[in-house]
């Protein structure tokens, strides 16, 4: 069983270590781990080129980096994604990411990504709403729907401006380490 979780926070801070614990949970649990810093990544924009779409066509035009990170996702079981809210919604790096997943979808929206994942979603803010992350987690859960991933849970903390402050929350990360273990099951 192999668990990607895909960070999409620039500096490494509170939704990373949430991702971080989810995947200790699910390491804990006997679950093969691997965390991608997708802000380290080289990965430009869709343009909507239709490539994609294209007879005979089954990727992607933009040669970056995330050729490699269509691989990850493709062979993971279960994929666990984490970003902060920056203006009420999902950080630009995580909107990147899920305008890639286009070129992953056949042109009847069939999805070219093996099926069946598990996914977990986590997000932190600061003193915005928790709707806010409610909303993130039930986005990613629509856009999982086209590639028939089964969402298995969002897992959010308030009031995190500093980097590290999710720190400070030991039963946050605990909650984040039992959610990486339900992945396994
Ligand atoms: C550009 C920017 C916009 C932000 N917008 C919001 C916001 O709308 N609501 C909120 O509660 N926090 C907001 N924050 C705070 C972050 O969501 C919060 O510090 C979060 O824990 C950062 O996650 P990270 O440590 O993983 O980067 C914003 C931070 C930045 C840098």
């Amino acid at each position: 069983m192999k668990v990607l979780g895909i960070s999409f926070s620039y500096r490494h801070g509170n939704s990373q270590a949430l991702v971080e614990h989810i995947l200790k949970g699910a390491k804990d649990a006997g679950a093969e781990t691997e965390l991608v810093r997708f802000c380290d990544l080289e990965v430009k924009n869709c343009k909507g080129c239709g490539f994609c779409k294209s007879p005979g066509k089954d990727t992607c035009s933009i040669k970056d980096d995330m050729a490699d990170l269509y691989k990850k996702v493709n062979d993971a079981d279960a994929v666990v994604f984490g970003m902060p809210v920056y203006f009420g919604r999902m950080n630009a790096p995580a909107y990147t990411f899920i305008d890639r997943l286009y070129a992953m979808l056949n042109p009847d929206f069939s999805p070219r990504l093996s099926g069946g994942k598990k996914t977990a979603v986590a997000v932190t803010c600061g003193t915005g709403p928790a709707e806010d992350m409610e909303k993130i987690g039930a986005y990613i859960s629509a856009i999982g729907g086209f590639f028939g991933w089964e969402s298995k849970g969002l897992i959010y903390e308030r009031n995190l401006l500093e980097k590290d402050a999710i720190q400070k929350c030991p039963d946050k990360l605990k909650e984040a380490e039992k959610l990486g273990k339900s992945l396994t099951e």
